[in-house]
């Protein structure tokens, strides 16, 4: 685990002392509200807040709340905020940017019990739920009532709906529903001061001055805690379909991303990419099988979703015989059963997985135009190979495999460098080359995981000086003794 170095414990934060463990125990009540590590050894009961998913990041955390209310959270943070205590606000602690641990001994305020859903009104669609929801679990609430949540992604078991309005996750069908700036209508959440900001609207349109929930989503626990979310979701699609198929070049990956917005319109609601590489990776990780028989350059993924089953797969046999025809695609399957769907699928969700499963992972999540969008993996490719780091057959070397995927749809690469161990050398080789071959192509070093403690140095590369002073303005307004998640990004 890194041991962060390069950063001091601010002394301004106090250290926690047997009396703030006391108010915080009288204010949660139960038991099972807290995890003490000032009155006992709790290390082990500690280790699952403290390490985040990637065994990357890890703080030093002795105190673990988990509050039930949105009363409770208020009550904590203003405490907090009038004892300069630092918080880290955490969720399902699936975050892949070092945001959702601590630095040093931040308390940790977990909204794990926070899940009750709050309403559903299956004429608009609009549902209400307490921030600590898992969202494989609001998905399924509203799957009984024929309704889908308009985000997706691997993490959906063990991440919560307040994290992802946090992180302001895009995931796997964004380019289907659209981002959660457009989709959450009302938030709730407390301010280190205690105050409420009890904006969860139901309302589609409210034009009645500054949005200010929009703060809120994406600021990755640096202004407020999340505690309620209203979010408008789509009609499920009683029609599901996915195809995968191999390619053999980044250009002909693009030539069916545009013939499948042409074919497809308004059923297509995904289009993921997965390189060879990705894939082999994906095969030894997990030991699952791949469903084409021969070795692509490239693999796409494809969902649609629409209300009638004939006429969806008829428009997708009909696209796929089609760029089988002008050799766009070389090769591919439709899934026929939800078994061999959830397969596809695994392939693709899969990728992260495997991508840290033989030692480590170093990630970057970014946002490129299209037609560039594949060549920084090549080039990465060529600085391993270049600079000795990288052999799948030598243990010696660091650098096993450099795996390009992402959401094609959104113009989101993921570029993960999959590593026997982690290596200064290796962090070298990719900071901040990556970042600035993103910003001569005016993107963006982070599409959709946020900044947390592992992008802080480089925001730089992707907002100019007036826009980090302006977000300056908003921390200190909001959080003044700088206590909500210290040492990251703001
Ligand atoms: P955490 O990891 O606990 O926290 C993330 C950040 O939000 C932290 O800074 C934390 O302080 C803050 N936070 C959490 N809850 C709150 C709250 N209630 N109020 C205020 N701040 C809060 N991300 C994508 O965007 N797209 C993907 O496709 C995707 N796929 C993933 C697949 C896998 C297998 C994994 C492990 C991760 C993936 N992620 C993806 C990243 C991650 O799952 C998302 O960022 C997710 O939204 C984080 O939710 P969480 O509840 O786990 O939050
Ligand atoms: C994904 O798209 O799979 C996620 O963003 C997670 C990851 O990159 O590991
Ligand atoms: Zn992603």
């Amino acid at each position: 685990a890194d041991s962060y170095p390069d950063l001091k414990r601010d002394s301004r934060f106090k250290e926690i002392s047997s009396e703030d463990v006391k108010f915080f125990k009288d204010v949660l009540g139960a038991d099972n509200a807290i995890i003490d590590g000032y009155s006992q050894d709790a290390t082990s009961d500690l280790e699952a807040y403290n390490a985040d998913w990637m065994r990357k990041y890890r703080g030093q955390t002795r105190l673990v709340l988990k509050p039930d209310s949105t009363e409770q959270v208020s009550k904590i943070l203003k405490y907090c905020n009038d004892n300069l205590i630092a918080v880290n606000p955490q969720g399902g602690n699936t975050g892949l940017v070092g945001g959702s641990v601590p630095v040093f001994d931040e308390i940790i305020i977990n909204l794990g019990r926070m899940k009750k859903i709050r309403s559903f009104d299956d004429v608009s669609g609009i549902f209400v739920a307490d921030a600590g929801v898992v969202l494989e679990e609001a998905d399924n609430y509203l799957a009984e009532h024929g309704h889908i949540f308009p985000l997706d992604l691997g993490a959906k078991g063990t991440c919560q709906i307040g994290g992802n309005i946090a992180t302001n996750a895009g995931g796997l069908r964004l380019l289907r529903y659209g981002s959660l700036h457009g989709n959450v209508l009302g938030i709730e959440a407390v301010l280190p001061d205690g105050t409420i900001v009890d904006d969860l609207s139901k309302l589609r349109k409210n034009n009645t001055g500054y949005d200010l929930k929009q703060l809120f989503i994406g600021a990755e626990g640096t202004i407020g805690i999340v505690t309620g979310i209203s979010i408008i979701c789509p009609q499920r699609s009683p029609a599901v379909n996915v195809a995968y198929f191999g390619l053999e070049s980044y250009e002909k990956v693009q030539d069916a991303f545009k013939e499948a917005k042409k074919q497809l319109q308004e059923i297509l609601s995904a289009f993921e990419l997965m390189d060879s590489e990705s894939q082999k990776l994906y095969n030894k990780a997990s030991g699952n099988k791949l469903p084409l028989e021969n070795e692509h350059a490239f693999y796409c993924l494809i969902e649609t979703s629409g209300s009638n089953t004939d006429h969806d797969s008829e428009k997708l046999n009909a696209f796929l015989e089609h760029v089988m025809g002008e050799e766009i695609v070389e090769d591919g399957v439709v899934a026929e059963n939800e078994t061999q769907l959830k397969n596809l699928w695994a392939c693709r969700e899969g990728i992260s997985e495997a991508s840290q499963h033989f030692g480590g992972v170093y990630k970057y999540d970014l946002s490129i135009p299209l037609p560039q969008l594949y060549d920084l993996i090549v080039e990465c490719r060529q600085k391993f190979q270049e600079n000795g780091l990288m052999d799948p057959e030598d243990e010696s070397k660091p650098v096993l495999d450099v795996v390009g995927y992402g959401h094609m749809g959104d113009a989101n690469l993921h570029l993960n460098v999959a590593v026997r161990r982690y290596d200064k050398a290796v962090e070298k080789t990719l900071e901040p080359w990556v970042f600035e071959w993103v910003k001569e192509r005016n993107g963006s070093i982070s599409a959709e995981h946020g900044l947390g403690l592992a992008k802080k140095p480089f925001i730089g590369y992707s907002r100019s000086e007036n826009m980090i002073n302006l977000m300056g303005q908003i921390k200190k307004l909001y959080d003044p003794n700088g206590i909500m998640n210290p040492y990251k990004y703001i």
